[in-house]
């Protein structure tokens, strides 16, 4: 048998492998079944000509084949394409839905922070994402478009972390340095966000929720159509769920009031075609998510994340 110096030799070198995860427990089995009379080095290096064998025959058989006639070559070409394209796809896409699963999670947690901090409810980030994914779906836009639209809804107000909290919180009253200050946080959200390429996509309304569309608004006073159309999007729900919510300083306005005030805006801070499509279905909106506990809202943007991104989110955050 093999002595209890070299398997613990064998087994440092393979830990921490993905190798060893994968056949670790074959190798084992075989070099436990050595003879006593066998030299341990043979033995070992059959042992391994083996696994390497059988690793190459399954991975690289596609590659080393004899040559077959037109028609055997042809089926058989096709079927170990795809068995290895089936093995290579199911190992991208595991890793892959693990990837996604862990930045939705991130971007969950993210959102729930900063809204956290800001609005002092974890409410506001599950529900404009909500109101964001709804307006666009009723706007008919393709899944890529949506995908940008709920990263940016989690995010929009990230930048608010690099704003001091005697700012932050004050209720009103900014002095006009203090609302200059205020004012960067969409620059600042861009610039935070602006080195994770999976967020690339986000930028358009992080950087750009508080454009208008007469041009008056920050940070680069764009107008119309130079708005991103995200940021068109995103603006109207984020002042529609700020009206109807309560908040440390003020209270929840009724529907009639809040639809009031977005209409107001048509045309001056908002695209008036988005304020157009967002009234057919804000009383909708509204009694669906105004006033819902915050894990039904967390459910609801899960699920919708999963049809939007098609992937699983895990349980629990
Ligand atoms: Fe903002």
């Amino acid at each position: 048998m093999l002595s209890e110096k070299i398997k613990k030799r064998l087994e440092f070198k393979l830990q921490n492998t993905r190798l060893r995860q994968l056949i670790a427990g074959e190798i084992v089995a075989l070099l436990a079944e050595k003879p006593d009379d066998v030299n341990t080095e043979e033995y070992c290096m059959t042992v391994a000509e083996l696994v390497v064998g059988e690793l190459k025959a399954k991975l690289c058989r596609p590659f080393e084949e004899k040559p077959l006639d037109s028609g055997e070559k042809e089926a058989a070409a096709s079927d170990q394409a795809t068995d290895f394209d089936a093995v290579i796809k199911r190992l991208t896409t595991g890793v892959e839905h693990a990837l996604l699963a862990g930045n939705l999670q991130m971007l969950r947690a993210l959102g729930e922070a900063i809204a956290q901090r800001d609005t002092g409810t974890s409410k506001h980030s599950p529900r404009v994402t909500l109101l964001s994914i709804a307006l666009a779906e009723h706007l008919d836009l393709d899944t890529e478009r949506i995908q940008a639209l709920i990263k940016g809804s989690f995010l929009h107000d990230i930048g608010k972390i690099g704003i001091a909290d005697d700012i932050l919180l004050k209720p009103r009253g900014l002095t006009d340095e203090e609302r200059a200050t205020m004012n960067s946080h969409p620059q600042l959200g861009a610039m935070i966000i602006s080195s994770v390429s999976w967020l690339a996509d986000a930028l358009d309304v992080v950087r750009h929720h508080h454009e208008r569309w007469d041009g008056s608004g920050y940070p680069d006073g764009l107008k119309g159509e130079g708005i991103p159309l995200n940021a068109r999007i995103f603006a109207v729900v984020d002042v529609f769920d700020a009206l109807a919510s309560d908040r440390p300083y003020k209270d929840a306005m009724g529907f009639d009031e809040v639809r009031k005030e977005i209409l107001a805006e048509r045309g001056k801070y908002f695209d008036p075609g988005i304020v157009d499509a967002f009234d057919q279905i804000a009383r909708l909106l509204y009694n669906k998510y105004m006033g819902k506990p915050y894990h039904v809202l967390d459910e609801l943007v899960r699920h919708a994340m999963e049809t939007h991104f098609g992937a699983a989110t895990p349980i629990p955050l």
